[in-house]
């Protein structure tokens, strides 16, 4: 009798599961996870497309542990990504963007590591796309030992120009770069707190869940000696104390998750390309070596750097 109503209650659950992960994939791009094979799914929602591959195996921690690389279409965040993916222990690396359709460089990656990356469509100006992601780690891993936060944006074309003089700064060009490098990153580390928290070190060689958050040099307010670029400057400033102030209350919680500001350097990306004229060329690095500074820093971190801004050679920057 027992073994008959439980047979019909695992029956019911199963059933109710299934469905629960139609409708969250349906909706959340959240991939549905088959019991026994694996497969690459492609789902397209809102123009995006999430590249999800499913295994049957405990996807919680293992070595290496869960990474989240938020802004991961180029730049500084797909080279977070591929490096990552390179490492023997690779985990499992999340990469967010706002379009993964158009992520060539990451479509590369998820055809070489398929088992070990998933795409998830996040824009940071648009919170719905940041609660879908949690709650799709959620569903597939459980929990995150890694959320790097590298979107950020400083000059688009017919748009947003970095200011040269006060006279030039515009409202629209303030609350823009303040939406992207600013609120967007910090949203995503609300919404991804519980996973975090969850993760801390586990399947890692650290005690504790890491948080970066990619600033940049100009954002010190002691090392400012140049002035301009008013809007980008003081956006990345907010996200430093914003920054601070979550890594004062994680530890004070005694939530197992560190949070550090990272300068890497001036870079050769799309973001630099066009203020790049008077960089001398060994001031100038490439996207492979700053990450790989910026990983050496983030994988020796420890509780007492927690709420620090470090520069690629490690060095702390004033605030
Ligand atoms: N390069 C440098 O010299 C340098 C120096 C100091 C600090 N940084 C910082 O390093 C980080 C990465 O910069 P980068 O040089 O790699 O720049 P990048 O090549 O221009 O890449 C910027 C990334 O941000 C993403 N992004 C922009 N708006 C977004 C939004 N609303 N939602 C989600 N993603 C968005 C872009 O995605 P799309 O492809 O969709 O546009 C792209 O993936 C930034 O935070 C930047 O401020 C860079």
């Amino acid at each position: 009798m027992f073994i008959f109503k439980a047979k019909k209650l695992h029956l019911l659950t199963t059933q109710i599961l299934k469905s629960k992960d139609i409708m969250n994939h349906l909706i959340l791009n959240t991939p549905i996870m088959p019991t026994t094979t694996t497969t690459l799914m492609t789902s397209r929602r809102n123009g995006g497309v999430c590249f999800c591959s499913s295994t049957t195996s405990n996807l919680k921690g293992g070595q290496g542990g869960v990474s989240m690389v938020q802004g991961a279409s180029r730049g500084i965040g797909l080279e977070f990504v591929r490096q990552l993916l390179e490492r023997k222990e690779k985990g499992h690396v999340i990469a967010t963007c706002r379009n993964p359709d158009g992520a060539t460089g990451l479509i590369e990656l998820k055809e070489k590591f398929p088992e070990h990356l998933d795409i998830l469509q996040l824009d940071v100006t648009d919170e719905s796309t940041i609660e879908a992601s949690a709650l799709s780690i959620k569903e597939r891993y459980g929990s995150l030992n890694l959320l790097i936060n590298a979107a950020g944006i400083l000059s688009i074309p017919n748009v947003l120009q970095p200011e040269t003089t006060l006279s030039k700064l515009q409202k629209s060009s303030l609350l823009l770069t303040y939406e992207v490098n600013t609120v967007g990153p910090i949203m995503v580390i609300k919404h991804m707190w519980p996973l975090l928290k969850m993760g801390g070190g586990s399947g890692t060689e650290r005690n504790s869940a890491v948080v970066a958050n990619i600033s940049a040099r100009v954002s010190s307010i002691g090392d400012n000696r140049l002035g301009g670029w008013h809007s980008y400057r003081s956006s990345k400033t907010a996200l430093n104390q914003l920054t601070k102030t979550i890594s004062v209350e994680f530890a004070r919680r005694k939530d197992p998750i560190l949070c550090i500001l990272l300068h890497p350097g001036t870079v050769d990306t799309d973001l630099s390309k066009p203020f790049q004229r008077n960089v001398p060329q060994d001031k100038l690095f490439t996207k492979e070596f700053s990450v790989q500074k910026l990983l050496g820093i983030i994988d020796s971190v420890k509780s007492m750097d927690n709420g620090k801004f470090f520069a690629w050679d490690g060095q702390e920057i004033p605030w």
